[in-house]
């Protein structure tokens, strides 16, 4: 147990998320937009890191921290930015924020397969530009959701979120996982289940074993009509195949939130037709992120005072 901690958090976080960490009398060294150089110095005088996807907790970063360092809490629910065999050899903890983000996130990947089905990126683009020459019956003809099939890559908390919002859509959901889940539509086949949906929506996480699990082959399988969606991680995805698969037609449209290099975008991309790209905006709405980094700072609360903290990811 650790009275009085120094607590590195390494982004401004909403307004009073932090009350945790002060009520618990812990000193917070702020560190906004720190690099990875800072990271690694900061490391070595702290306690407990609050930090975020966009930083890179690596085996340096945690070998700096070793000795000193008991948790590091991720606001985020994914932490693939996290080495989390360096941290379990080094007997850091390491937490994330699960289940407060999944309906934002599901909004978000909602929208944006509605924002890429009717074309509204294009679509608006032309208006603004002046480019709108006025109503036409072929102009801008989307893809239609009623009746249409919905693959979810994915079923988690999110993707279980985006599959009610498809019900009230009219879509049919089916769900691919690796083990059986025991509800309706789940398939073991996944170029299966890709080559019948109209729209494929990416909800599992960044591992070795899902890195480019959409390459070109997979694309290829898709109908041509069909719309893509990605609000889990960019590097599951070969971002040249699909900008390659937009630019030629190989598939209808598609709607992302998150790259493989953020905030580099691949060139390709920005230039495809049909495609609507956010700012890896899935979770940001003011209540969630209040309550991700409430979450986080809690769980560096409980590390610090000897509690297994409620969002412990397993070492
Ligand atoms: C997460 O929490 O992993 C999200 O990508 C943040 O929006």
């Amino acid at each position: 147990m650790t009275e009085k901690a120094r607590v590195l958090v390494t982004t401004p976080l909403p307004d009073g998320s932090e009350t945790a960490l002060l009520q618990a009398g812990h000193e917070i060294v702020r560190a906004g937009g720190c690099t990875h150089a800072d990271l690694v110095r900061l490391a070595r005088d702290a306690d407990a890191v609050v930090c975020t996807l966009s930083d890179r907790v690596d085996e340096q970063v945690l070998e700096a921290g070793s000795g000193r360092l008991q948790v590091v809490a991720n606001v985020a629910v994914g932490y693939d930015n996290i080495d989390l065999g360096a941290a379990s050899r080094l007997g850091i903890s390491v937490c994330n924020t699960p289940g407060v983000l999944d309906e934002a996130t599901a909004d978000t990947a909602f929208l944006l397969l509605l924002a890429a089905a009717r074309n509204a990126t294009d679509a608006a683009r032309d208006l603004r530009a002046g480019r709108w020459t006025g109503w036409r019956l072929t102009g801008y003809l989307g893809q239609e959701l009623t009746g249409r099939t919905l693959g979810l890559v994915g079923y988690g908390r999110i993707g279980t979120a985006m599959a009610r919002r498809a019900a009230g859509f009219g879509l049919v959901a089916r769900h691919h996982t690796r083990h059986d889940t025991g509800h309706p539509g789940w398939t073991g086949d996944l170029d299966e289940m890709v080559s019948e949906a109209d729209f494929v929506s990416l909800h599992l996480p960044l591992t070795p074993e899902t890195h480019h699990l959409f390459d070109e082959a997979r694309f290829r399988r898709m109908k041509r009509s069909a719309v893509f969606v990605n609000t889990s991680r960019g590097a599951i995805v070969d971002e040249g195949a699909l900008a390659e698969a937009l630019h030629s037609g190989t598939i209808f449209a598609a709607g992302l939130d998150v790259y493989e290099h953020e905030p580099r975008v691949h060139p390709l991309l920005l230039t495809a037709p049909r495609v609507v790209l956010l700012p890896h905006i899935g979770s940001a709405t003011e209540q969630t992120r209040r309550r991700m980094a409430e979450l986080a700072c809690q769980a560096a609360v409980d590390v610090l005072a000897g509690r297994r903290p409620a969002n412990l990811v397993p070492g």
